[in-house]
């Protein structure tokens, strides 16, 4: 028994159930499972939004999700669920309500947050961000001397930069070809020096996004943005019209010489990793302009509202959710791949990765005791079909069980020319044949009917039986990719509440912040640092030695 009442997640009949269920299982073949149901392929199919989601082919029968479903249910995954809608804190280590959802609610929604309703709030920053953005775009906003803005460089980590990077890549084919975007993060400055070089300072807006304002690569890199800035134009006033911030915290920014007025606001009930339709979106607002935005945050709303209401059953999220839980907690998968086959989801899974990995990456659960059952997958995946001529092959016939996302589009963007919107079907044909090779392989006969010499028909068989999700979507537009998020978000809060722990805290990520602060006048001063380990304490000498210090 739990602290909390409840009783062990690996202790509840639920779970056991599903253990004996997997025993009984073994080594169940898809081949198998579609031959006893022709109509499997439309069976385990379903519809959210604009989004097709096939998962027959799933190592699982009307059994497996059953039981998936009743240990959903067992482990209240809905009541969590409504709490979190209701704006009940479940964020317990940080006593935070988790109200992403309310980031793209309806005008006339009430939600409440510590006896407030926030979506007047909500909506008073969109307007704010939507005139900011259409004087940007119009060339009303000028810069200190006059001239128009031609470049955006966002200035933010982790959920402050992998957001709107994300996005905009995403939606390029919606974005003012006119302007130049960029997306600075990383502390080495290198990131800046790049995506500032051939820029002309007199018409460059920064963005500082950071919820806290206290992140140190973020405040370094604008504090170095603004010096280049300076030294080009010279009058420190030229500050206001050149930078503004997207922060909770208006002190620090007001601290940093920036003025509030030009300062987006959001709280601390948005997390840093569902926050990018949130003011920490201006970028993309400026790229694609307010109505897409709105659009991008409809399909947001779209999957909210699926997520809320549908049946366990139909619940997309939720069976997404179930089906990880099945291949991490009964067959032992310790990584989970996302495959986009759009070149425009590039930065998608490196999204994701933040998403799932700083929510579920968690050994500690809400009741504060270890958790004995494996918590989040890595994720990983870049888009197909380079992955294809990468790494599949391990994923076809190596040691390990990988299940896999592929999302793909019907039809390719409006913009290409006919050439290249031709290339559309054979990137399709890929995207097919892959799940098909991956669930149903070839078999040694198939092998030798073709004429393989015996020694090699071991090498080119195909076992199969490697389990996918396919998520087909018309087309890329902004609301498919606010409903794709938005269904990420949904799927990674199922698991996190099966699991019993608290997927919007990020403890993890401090202790290496508070060393690299440590360690850092020992580079800089060769100072004596006290509680350095022998490696490190010899690592900081050879560094030394090397930068010539
Ligand atoms: O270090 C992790 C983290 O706190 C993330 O959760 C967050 O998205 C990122 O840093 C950036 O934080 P901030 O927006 O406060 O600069």
């Amino acid at each position: 028994m739990n602290a909390d009442g409840r009783t062990r997640l690996n202790q509840t009949p639920e779970w056991t159930a599903l253990a004996k269920h997997r025993e009984e299982l073994g080594e169940v073949r898809l081949r198998e499972l579609f031959a006893a149901e022709p109509g499997r392929g439309t069976a385990y199919a379903l519809r959210v939004g604009d989004l097709y989601v096939d998962y027959s082919k799933h190592l699982v029968t009307d059994d497996t999700l059953r039981l998936l479903r009743e240990l959903a249910a067992a482990t209240d995954v809905f009541g969590l669920r409504d709490a979190m809608f209701r704006g009940e804190k479940i964020n317990t280590t940080e006593d935070r309500s988790v109200l992403h959802t309310a980031l793209r609610a309806p005008r006339d929604a009430v939600i409440e947050a510590d006896g407030e309703n926030v979506v007047p709030g909500v909506h008073a920053v969109l307007d704010k961000m939507a005139g900011f953005a259409d004087r940007v775009r119009s060339g009303e906003w000028t810069g200190h001397t006059g001239k128009r803005i031609r470049n955006v460089v966002n200035i933010g980590i982790g959920g402050s930069d992998l957001g709107p990077a994300m996005a905009y890549e995403v939606l390029r084919a919606y974005t003012d070809r006119s302007m130049t975007f960029r997306f600075v993060s990383n502390v080495d400055g290198s990131d800046l020096h790049e995506a500032v070089r051939d820029l002309d300072p007199a018409e460059t807006l920064f963005i500082v996004a950071s919820k806290t304002f206290t992140t140190i690569e973020t405040v370094t890199n604008a504090t170095s943005a603004r010096s280049w800035l300076l030294a080009a134009l010279g009058d420190k006033a030229a500050v206001a019209q050149h930078f503004v911030a997207l922060s909770t915290n208006a002190e620090k920014v007001a601290g940093f010489g920036i003025d509030t007025a030009n300062m987006f606001e959001f709280w601390d009930w948005v997390g840093g990793r569902y926050s990018y339709d949130s003011a920490i979106g201006l970028s993309l607002m400026i790229a694609i302009g307010p109505d897409r935005f709105r659009e991008m945050l409809d399909g947001f709303r779209i999957v909210d509202e699926h997520f809320r209401n549908a049946p366990a059953e139909s619940n997309v999220p939720l069976l997404l959710g179930l089906l990880g839980i099945w291949y991490g907690n009964f067959h032992d998968a310790q990584s989970h791949a996302v495959l986009p086959y759009s070149h425009y989801l590039s930065k998608f899974t490196a999204y994701l990765q933040q998403l799932d990995m700083e929510s579920n990456g968690k050994y500690v659960g809400r009741d504060g005791r270890e958790v004995e059952w494996q918590t989040g997958p890595v994720v990983w995946g870049t888009p197909g079909t380079n992955g294809q001529h990468a790494y599949y092959q391990l994923i076809h016939q190596g040691t390990k069980l990988i299940p896999a996302d592929f999302i793909g589009f019907a039809r390719p963007v409006a913009e290409l020319s006919d050439e290249l919107k031709a290339q559309h079907d054979l990137l399709m044909a890929n995207f097919f044949a892959q799940t098909q090779a991956l669930a149903f392989g070839k078999t040694p006969q198939e092998v030798r009917a073709e004429g393989v010499p015996e020694e090699l028909v071991p090498h080119k068989t195909f076992q199969g039986n490697h389990p996918t999700t396919t998520i087909l979507a018309p087309e890329l537009t902004p609301s498919v990719l606010g409903q794709l998020v938005a269904l990420y978000e949904h799927k990674v809060f199922v698991q996190g509440a099966v699991w019993n722990i608290d997927s919007f805290d990020q403890w993890g990520v401090e202790l290496g912040k508070v060393l690299a602060k440590r360690v850092e006048p020992a580079l800089t001063e060769g100072a004596e640092v006290e509680g350095l380990d022998a490696s490190t304490k010899a690592l900081v000498a050879a560094y030394r030695e090397l930068r010539g210090r």
